[in-house]
């Protein structure tokens, strides 16, 4: 029916342009906000061989100084732009030095022309939006994992904490690897990479969590997977309080943990988003539970002006609960878009928008006021306040997947694995 009127709306829209470009839908990609468009690559896709999973390399986008509705936005493909690697469960990050400037740093990746895992030598590339053009950037002791999610200061610091290691992807279903709890560092004007020494207040080993930058320099991690003696299996896997959030102070280079207010019933989880709004709180969205099942509470806000930051649900309705998706803030929005649908267990194409001042869901997004060229305040636009990233995805997605393709594969084999995680309700009802 979307996709129908959608295909409608292309056909008209063609008269006037020849861009209207069908988003397939996926998880585990990156979005970025750079100059005015909501820039999607890479990630996870519905693919009907599931050892062939990474199978994404376009990159395309939405005009974000044009009106649109959410059931009609209008994605438009760059050409010449493709991935040089299938890639998911990275962390991207648009430069504050050069706003023409994505890395795309980490994630599991797929060679595009075998289509099996790889070690890419090229641990991080940067995006050029003026010449379309992704380079390998050469870091010496870079080390780079998956399910992250990484920060950017104004000094073009990435701070990139833990993630995962999967080291062996012999079985699909039985990924082994291994969570870390370090923090690591990437100055991009120097291209030096260091790891923090740090021995103080460690927090556990984690992946598949979420990291805001606060204006103070303190990073807020929310949710993820934790794992205390690192070991990446699922017994060993647990998730994170939401209670108990870890702060990590990138002026002092120290952590500390807070037990936060409100919140009680709020289910910890992991693949969800959280953006940073310009009033102070953190918007957390979607995720999923350890064992895929759906969790109780889809919208939660995080008011960290208060000493003790403190939980609060609004009440909302409208998008299903998703996991996998991305949130970016733009102008008075909160764009959620694609991902997977934790009841239905069937992926995503659509976006949604929540409005950040009312907070409430709404289907029409009316672009900002552009700010006038002397106004704008040095060249990282207010606008673009905020790349809250929920990518805290990885290559548990595919374990889970694994497991539920290996589960009903012993009882009924399929040629189709993926039709059968569709149709699965046990997969919720396995924890
Ligand atoms: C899926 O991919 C694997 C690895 O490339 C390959 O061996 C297998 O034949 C593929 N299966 C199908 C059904 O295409
Ligand atoms: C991908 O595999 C092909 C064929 O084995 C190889 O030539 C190519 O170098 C690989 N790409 C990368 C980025 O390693
Ligand atoms: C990005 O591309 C533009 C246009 O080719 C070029 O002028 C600029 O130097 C490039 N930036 C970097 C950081 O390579
Ligand atoms: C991943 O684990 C392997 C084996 O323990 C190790 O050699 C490698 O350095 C690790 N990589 C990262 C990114 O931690
Ligand atoms: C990788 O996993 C497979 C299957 O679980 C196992 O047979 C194999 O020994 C493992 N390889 C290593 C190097 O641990
Ligand atoms: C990052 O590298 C640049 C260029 O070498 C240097 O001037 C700057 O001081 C470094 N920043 C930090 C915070 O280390
Ligand atoms: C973690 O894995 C290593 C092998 O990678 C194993 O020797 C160790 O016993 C495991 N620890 C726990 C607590 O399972
Ligand atoms: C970690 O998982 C392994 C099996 O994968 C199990 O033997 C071990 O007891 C687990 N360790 C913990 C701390 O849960
Ligand atoms: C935070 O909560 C934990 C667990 O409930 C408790 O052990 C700890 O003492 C609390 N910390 C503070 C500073 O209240
Ligand atoms: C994967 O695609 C198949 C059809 O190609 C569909 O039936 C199934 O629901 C999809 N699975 C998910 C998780 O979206
Ligand atoms: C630019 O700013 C001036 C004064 O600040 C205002 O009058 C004018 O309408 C603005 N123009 C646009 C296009 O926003």
């Amino acid at each position: 029916m979307v996709l129908f009127s959608l295909i409608i709306f292309c056909i008209t829209f063609l008269i006037d342009s020849n861009s209207c470009y069908i988003a397939e839908t996926r998880l585990g990609h990156n979005s970025v906000i750079i100059h005015e468009r909501l820039l999607v690559f890479g990630g996870w896709k519905n693919s009907s061989n599931i050892t062939k999973t990474y199978t994404s390399s376009e990159i395309f986008y939405l005009d974000l100084t044009k009106q649109f509705d959410t059931e009609n936005e209008q994605w438009e493909l760059i050409l010449e732009g493709n991935l040089p690697v299938y890639e998911c469960f990275s962390t991207s990050l648009v430069s504050k030095l050069d706003d023409d400037i994505i890395y795309l740093i980490g994630g599991f990746r797929t060679n595009i022309t075998t289509g099996e895992p790889e070690d890419d030598p090229n641990l991080i590339y940067m995006y050029n939006y003026s010449s379309i053009t992704w380079t390998p950037v050469k870091v010496n002791n870079a080390i780079t994992r998956g399910e992250i999610s990484g920060v950017i200061d104004d000094k073009g610091i990435i701070y990139i904490y833990g993630g995962n290691n999967i080291t062996n992807y012999s079985n699909f279903y039985e990924y082994q690897g291994k969570l870390y709890n370090d923090i690591q560092i990437l100055n991009v004007s120097s291209t030096i990479w260091t790891k923090l020494n740090i021995f103080q207040n460690l927090p556990s080993p984690c992946s598949a969590y979420t990291a805001n930058l606060l204006t103070n320099g303190i990073i807020v991690y929310i949710g993820g997977f934790e794992s205390d003696s690192g070991n990446y299996t699922m017994a060993n896997l647990t998730l994170s309080s939401m209670k108990i959030l870890k702060l990590f102070d990138t002026k002092k280079s120290e952590w500390s943990q807070m037990n936060v207010t409100g919140g009680d019933t709020i289910d910890p989880r992991v693949y969800h988003s959280s953006v940073l709004a310009p009033d102070g709180n953190i918007i957390l969205f979607g995720g999923v539970g350890k064992y895929y099942q759906p969790i109780n509470t889809k919208i939660a806000l995080l008011n960290i002006n208060k000493d003790i930051y403190e939980w609060s649900i609004p009440s909302s309705s409208s998008p299903p609960l998703l996991f996998g998706h991305s949130a970016n803030l733009y102008g008075n929005y909160m764009i959620v878009a694609f991902g997977c649908d934790v009841n239905a267990l069937t992926m995503n194409s659509q976006i949604y928008l929540f409005d950040v001042n009312q907070h409430i869901w709404v289907t029409t997004y009316t672009p900002p006021p552009i700010p006038n060229a002397s106004n704008k305040p040095n060249k990282s636009s207010s606008l673009a306040l905020g790349l809250g990233l929920g990518l805290g995805i990885g290559g548990s997605v595919l374990f889970f997947l694994g497991i539920i393709f290996y589960k009903k594969n012993k009882t009924k084999p399929s040629t189709n694995p993926i039709l059968e995680i569709a149709g699965s309700r046990s997969i919720s009802d396995s924890s």
